[in-house]
C-alpha cells in the first residue's frame, strides 16, 4: 500500500484545492473516529484521503468508467452520475493505492455517498466523517459535537441519516433504496460488522 505521504501527493495533484482540503479534513475526522472505535490505525486517514478521488469526472466519463465495474451499481447512482465517483473510486482503489488494500477500505469508499448496512465499521466512520468534517458549513458546532460524541457508530450514523432526511425533505429529494434500508437496519438495532 502507498505510504500516506505519497497518497497525499497523488490526491493533491488530482483534486482542486477546495476538494483536497475537504479530503484532508475527512481523513483527520475519520482517523479520530478510528481511534475512538479501536479500528485499524491509518484506515480512516487513507480512506478519507482517497474517497473523492474521482469526484470530478464528467457524467459521460463516470458512466463510461462504471461500465467496467463488476459489483452492483445502484440505480440512483446511474440516474445521478456524480454519485458514481464512489463505486469508481472503490473499483480503482487497489490499482492506485496498492493491491494489498484491505476489503474493508474498498467497501468504505464504495458506500461513502449513500451508506449501506454492509459498509462495515470503517464505512460508517467514513460516511460520518464525510458529513461532519469541520469544513462542512451545513453543520454548526453544536450539531457536529452532537454527532461526533455519540457513543456507538450505529447511533452516530443514525443521527447523520436523520439530519440528512430532514434536509432531503426540505428540498424534495428522495433517499436511495440502499440508504432507506440502512436506516431501517439501524432503527431495528442492527450493528455494523
Ligand atoms: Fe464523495
Ligand atoms: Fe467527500
Amino acid at each position: 500500500m502507498l505510504d500516506v505521504k505519497s497518497l497525499l501527493s497523488l490526491v493533491e495533484e488530482k483534486l482542486p484545492k477546495k476538494r483536497f482540503m475537504h479530503s484532508l479534513s475527512v481523513a483527520s475526522t475519520a482517523e479520530l473516529l478510528v481511534l475512538k472505535y479501536s479500528l485499524e490505525p491509518n484506515s480512516g486517514y487513507v480512506t478519507g484521503l482517497f474517497h473523492d478521488y474521482y469526484r470530478y469526472l464528467s457524467d459521460e466519463e463516470a458512466l463510461a468508467g462504471c461500465g467496467k465495474i463488476t459489483f452492483p451499481v445502484f440505480p440512483e447512482e446511474l440516474e445521478n452520475p456524480v454519485l458514481l465517483h464512489a463505486p469508481i473510486a472503490a473499483w480503482n482503489m487497489r490499482r492506485i493505492v496498492g493491491e494489498d488494500v484491505p476489503e474493508s477500505y474498498v467497501d468504505a469508499v464504495r458506500f461513502h455517498t449513500l451508506g449501506s448496512k454492509d459498509m462495515g465499521k470503517l464505512g460508517a466512520v467514513l460516511f460520518v466523517a464525510d458529513y461532519a468534517e469541520p469544513l462542512r458549513t451545513h453543520l454548526d458546532g453544536k450539531m457536529r459535537i452532537d454527532i461526533l460524541s455519540s457513543s456507538t457508530l450505529e447511533e452516530t450514523v443514525l443521527k447523520v441519516l436523520r439530519m440528512q432526511d430532514e434536509y432531503f425533505l426540505s428540498i424534495g429529494r428522495k433517499n436511495a433504496e440502499v440508504t432507506v434500508e440502512l436506516e431501517a437496519f439501524l432503527e431495528s438495532g442492527g450493528e455494523f460488522s
